[in-house]
């Protein structure tokens, strides 16, 4: 058997804590954001990163990166450890590793020209002689599907599509491997959402680039991705290729979070009502014992108020941390799906 690839980026039990201050001269509290967070991302592929809104999808994105220095865990690039690597160093592996955020705003300048704001990481990775930068502007804007002559316009001329085609044109300008596109296309209209998605997806085909694809809307990251992880308060609670989780979801999370991604079927959509996703989730700085989702969980047992369940293997691929696979129904990795046809169902 020959063993598989090494993963372009390895992150293992990444953690991140913050301590705000809950009242105005109050004692501070312990945030973990991010509690424990493991994935691969292999060269090509797409990873989907799924959960409500708070769940820590955008802090996970940020450690690895350490926007935000992380509390604990391991963050390898190609092998190379980040978490702990000296400021120069960091700064050259960042350049492997872009991002695109959800408001083009943040990234582009309103005050400055497209050719400029494009340009800049050129200027601080690759020195170019000007009429090469200008040059490689234009490849860049035709790359993104715009034509080379918008270089000389400001951001606030185009379109919000449009931006975001200027924004990752800007992320890949100095060649990096890895783009992390978070909410990148969650503002959009659902047409323009599937051209910037139909956009990623040329540009992963032409030079090989790899997503970690974050959205609180799970039709969104159906198309795009090869994997999904989905992700409550901190953690990640079921993992798999799209297509399983899609299909088979193996998490009641999953399960009720699919239940309300509309589906083109009416029949389909009744049987799925059943599962609703009452309420918000706790606060953060106050994690519920054992299972994490048990508050709001249509299938909690007593094991799962004081036990915290284990990563287990999900039928098909991937893992998945609730015991239903392990106690109670025994599902042992099937679709929780599969509960709505038998008797065991528990209380
Ligand atoms: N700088 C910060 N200081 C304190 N708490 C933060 C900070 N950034 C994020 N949080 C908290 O961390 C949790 C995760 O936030 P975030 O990663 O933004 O979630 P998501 O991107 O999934 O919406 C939330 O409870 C949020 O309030
Ligand atoms: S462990 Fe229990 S509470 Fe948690 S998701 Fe599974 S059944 Fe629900
Ligand atoms: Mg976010």
């Amino acid at each position: 058997m020959t063993p598989s690839p090494e993963p372009l980026l390895s992150v293992r039990d990444l953690e991140v804590t913050f301590s705000p201050r809950k009242r105005l001269f109050r004692e501070r509290v312990e945030l973990r954001a991010v509690d424990g967070v493991s994935f691969d991302l292999t060269e090509g592929e797409t990873l989907g990163l799924v959960g409500e809104s708070g769940c820590g999808k955008s802090t996970t994105a940020r450690g690895l990166m350490r926007l935000v220095e992380p509390s604990g865990g391991s963050v390898r690039l190609e092998g190379r450890e980040l978490l702990g690597l000296p400021a120069k160093e960091l700064r050259s592996a960042r350049r492997d590793i872009q991002m695109v955020f959800q408001d083009p705003y943040s990234s582009l300048d309103p005050s400055m020209l497209v050719r400029d704001s494009i340009g800049e990481p050129l200027d601080v990775h690759v020195k170019l002689g000007r009429t090469e930068r200008v040059e490689r502007v234009a490849e860049l804007l035709r790359r993104v599907g715009l034509p080379p002559e918008y270089m000389t316009r400001y951001p606030h001329e185009f379109s919000g599509g449009q931006r975001q085609r200027l924004t990752i044109a800007r992320a890949i300008a100095a060649d990096p491997k890895i783009l992390v596109l978070d909410e990148a296309v969650s503002a959009l209209d659902v047409s323009t959402q599937n051209q910037v998605i139909g956009l990623l997806e040329e540009l992963s085909a032409q030079i090989g680039l790899t997503y970690l694809f974050i959205a609180h809307d799970l039709s969104v990251v159906r198309h795009i991705s090869d994997r999904v992880a989905v992700m409550y308060l901190g953690q990640i609670v079921e993992h798999g290729e799209a297509a399983r989780v899609f299909d088979a979801p193996a998490h009641p999370y999953t399960e009720a979070l699919l239940s309300a991604v509309p589906v083109p079927s009416p029949k389909t959509q009744r049987s799925r009502e059943r599962i609703v996703l009452s309420g918000d989730p706790p606060d953060p700085s106050r994690v519920p014992p054992g299972c994490r989702f048990h508050t709001r969980c249509t299938y909690a047992m007593d094991v799962c108020r004081t036990e915290v369940p284990p990563l287990t293997p999900a039928q098909g691929s991937g893992e998945v941390a609730c015991h239903l696979h392990t106690t109670g129904p025994r599902l042992a990795g099937a679709s929780v799906r599969t509960l709505a046809t038998r008797s065991e169902v528990p209380a």
